[in-house]
């Protein structure tokens, strides 16, 4: 029987594309700088889609199959997944599809908490764990990292001793893998979150997004596969891994003990996923696994060489290569340029990367770097940005 072409070729995803059709694209990453810029910013990725993603999604436009989403094959399909990868066995009937994942993350606090409640987050972490949660009437407090860029368990059950104090409702948004730092939390450390949690009643919603980008010598463990995190809820999406932040389509996961709670939810008026996401995510759980495994060896090589040019560039900076995520974290402190260095790289190397103190405290002097490029790219900006500290 002949094998579809992508499980026998065995290409790096992140070499296909060349630097003049990059810049012929038009989303944000490609479009926010002018053109002799690198950018190096957004969780994009410079990347074709996924051979089976492209199918599906050539199939429903040539089709014309354009209308609203029906069905349970995306929930299927993400169950399937986490079986396969993570060996997690979760049933479709305790998931609820959402338009995207900070949509869910915010339904699912609005639900669990009351107007003023205090959520905690770890900063530094993804800026919009913040804006939205203010929107949302919620405010938001720090259990920030530790020095070595993990939970600070002290520091988190402060948080949430000061956030359940008087019996006020509080919510915990854990970021999992961790968004900028790359930290894949471990199975001990996130029965330690449940057992805080549950000790001060506080309720864990755990943003997955960035689960499948796990690098091979660590693991992802699901939140709500822990001892203790029953009542917690998840949010998952096939988005980041496989690209698709132009077409997103997530999916709330609640634990067993949270499961009238999803169904409240789940016949709530709100927003769903469109069609066409739902196609599109669904193909990549269901036949992306072998797109994405070479995705993460071309990932790998990326955060070993940039290692390699920082030692050679940017001596001093403070890099550690990530456990997870395409996303990479550099204090540039040593390197004495600013509070905000990638104000000082944009406008002396022409390199766009996020700015630290966007990600709230402990963001000061840091830069995110996100790798999901042609190597040649990488090289280039980390050679401009070296360039650049002997000026200005
Ligand atoms: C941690 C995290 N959550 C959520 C998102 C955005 O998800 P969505 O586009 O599905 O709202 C991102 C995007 O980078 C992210 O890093």
């Amino acid at each position: 029987m002949a094998t579809p072409a992508h499980t026998t070729q065995r290409t790096n995803p992140l070499t296909e594309l060349t630097l003049p059709s990059l810049r012929s694209r038009t989303s944000a990453k490609w479009r926010r700088y002018s053109s002799d810029v690198l950018p190096l910013w957004v969780a994009e990725m410079d990347v074709a889609p996924a051979p089976p993603v492209r199918e599906a999604l050539e199939r429903a436009v040539t089709s014309g199959d354009l209308g609203y989403p029906a069905g349970t094959a995306y929930t299927e399909a993400l169950a399937g997944f986490a079986d396969d990868r993570w060996g997690w066995s979760i049933s479709p009937g305790h998931m609820a599809t959402v338009a995207d994942v900070i949509t869910g993350y915010v339904d699912v606090i609005s639900m669990l908490t009351e107007a003023g409640s205090d959520v905690i987050v770890n900063p530094p972490v993804y800026p919009p764990f913040f804006s939205y949660l203010k929107a949302a009437g919620r405010n938001v407090i720090d259990a920030p990292l530790g020095e070595d860029l993990r939970l600070d368990f002290s520091a988190l059950e402060d948080a949430f001793r000061r956030a359940t104090d008087g019996g006020r409702p509080a919510a915990y948004l854990l970021c999992s893998p961790h968004n900028p730092t790359g930290v894949a939390h471990t199975r001990t450390e996130l029965e330690q979150v449940a057992t805080l949690a549950d000790r001060y009643g506080v309720r864990v919603v755990a943003d997955e997004i960035h689960a499948p980008l796990v690098y091979a010598e660590h693991e992802f463990v699901p939140y709500l596969s822990v001892a203790g995190a029953e009542n917690g809820f998840s949010l998952m999406a096939a988005s980041k891994a496989w690209n698709l932040a132009g077409i997103p389509a997530a999916i709330v996961i609640g634990g067993p003990a949270a499961q009238r709670e999803l169904a409240s939810y789940a016949s709530s008026p709100h927003h769903g996923p469109t069609h066409l996401g739902t196609i599109a995510q669904t193909a990549a759980y269901r036949h992306g696994a072998a797109w994405l495994d070479d995705l993460m060896a071309g990932l790998d090589a990326n955060r070993r060489l940039l290692g390699t040019l920082i030692h050679e560039h940017l001596a001093g900076a403070d890099y550690r290569l990530p456990e997870a995520t395409y996303l990479t974290w550099i204090d540039c402190r040593p390197l004495e340029l600013d509070e905000d260095p990638s104000a000082h790289f944009l406008e002396h190397a022409r390199v766009a990367l996020n700015s630290g103190p966007t990600f709230g405290a402990g963001g000061e002097g840091h830069v995110r770097l996100n790798i999901a490029t042609h190597p040649d790219i990488i090289t280039e900006a980390v050679r401009r940005m070296g360039a650049s500290t002997h000026l200005g």
